[in-house]
């Protein structure tokens, strides 16, 4: 109940009154005084006014709730939540523990003093943010794994635009989340297999969620600067693994193209003509579909090619 209304008061973002939230829980004032009571004591900073009701300020310094994983409403995901204060790398501390731990296992930490981007840049991981890794076993073949990719940008998407955010998040191939043009997620995908079987796929993804603003980079924003508003860490948790939940779901019941489909629905690169840096090569053209690996086809002057893996900008 706590967390129902938390979530409306977030989603409000003003006053509200005692009756409409006891209305839309179906529970009486009383009870809903006592819940406020209770989330003041928990370090909700909850402001109330006679005539005009209660208003969300601040959310408590713990930003997680050590209750998270019976908060969530998923079938895999989450259903063993380890968190951090700080650690090296979500990533890492996933590989360490993904032989021995289910599918769906999910590591978070408030810091990484050892964040890892892709083409081994770093990830710089202040607090404020929050990195999240999964540990996934899908029964696919390894040439598969990049689609894991486009199930977890698929599933932050779907939670930024969501009723609870109401923002117009875009995925910029091949992983990178942006509102506006700007940067607020970055996604690396690792992958451990044979030639034949994945023995686990650790999907790590860093969001700026209320990142002071003087120390976000320059291209980049956070969800409290799209917002206005101190985001409720633990709530914006919950949203994302239960949406993460379900793509990864529709995906381990082989519904990739309806995946895809949304994916594109949400590019912020098809149609466009973008220059690709590639580990070797550089390529220029347009940008015209992904293949249902996630491969970006890009045509070209000469011909129509499939890019794996690159950095992108726009033409
Ligand atoms: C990129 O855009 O270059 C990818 C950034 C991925 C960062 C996340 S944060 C959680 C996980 N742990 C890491 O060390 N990296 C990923």
């Amino acid at each position: 109940m706590k967390t129902r209304i938390l979530e409306i008061l977030e989603k409000k973002g003003d006053y509200i009154s005692g009756e409409e939230i006891s209305k839309e829980l179906g529970v009486s004032r009383a009870a809903v005084w006592k819940h406020m009571k209770k989330l003041r004591e928990l370090g909700y900073e909850i402001e109330s006014k006679t005539n005009e009701g209660y208003k969300l300020i601040r959310t408590p310094d713990r930003p997680i709730d050590f209750e998270l994983e019976r908060m969530l409403n998923t079938e895999i995901i989450g259903k063993k939540i380890l968190l951090f204060e700080e650690v090296d790398s979500t990533n890492n501390k996933a590989k360490q523990i993904a032989l021995k731990e289910k599918d769906g296992t999910v590591v978070i930490s408030e810091v990484q003093t050892y964040g890892r981007g892709r083409r081994g840049r770093e990830w710089h991981s202040p607090k404020g943010g929050i990195y999240v890794s999964f540990i996934l076993k899908p029964n696919i073949p390894p040439e598969r794994a990049p689609q894991l990719t486009l199930v977890s940008s698929l599933a932050l998407i779907e939670t930024l635009n969501s009723a609870t955010y109401n923002l117009n998040a875009k995925i910029k191939w091949p992983n990178d989340v942006l509102i506006s043009g700007k940067k607020i997620s970055g996604i690396l995908t690792e992958l451990s297999s044979d030639m034949e079987k994945i023995n686990y796929i650790v999907v790590g993804v860093g969001i700026n969620l209320n990142t002071n603003i003087k120390i976000l980079p320059e291209n980049a924003t956070s969800l409290k600067l799209e917002t206005k508003r101190e985001v409720s860490v633990s709530l914006f948790l919950k949203s994302f693994l239960e949406h993460y939940d379900r793509v990864y779901q529709e995906y381990t019941n082989g519904n990739i193209k309806q995946i895809i489909e949304r994916w594109k629905n949400n590019s912020d690169t098809l149609g466009k003509r973008v220059k690709i840096i590639g580990i070797n090569e550089i390529y220029e053209g347009l940008a015209k579909d992904i293949d249902e690996n996630g491969a970006l086809i890009l045509k070209t002057k000469e011909k129509e090619i499939k890019v794996y893996s690159g950095d992108v900008s726009l033409r």
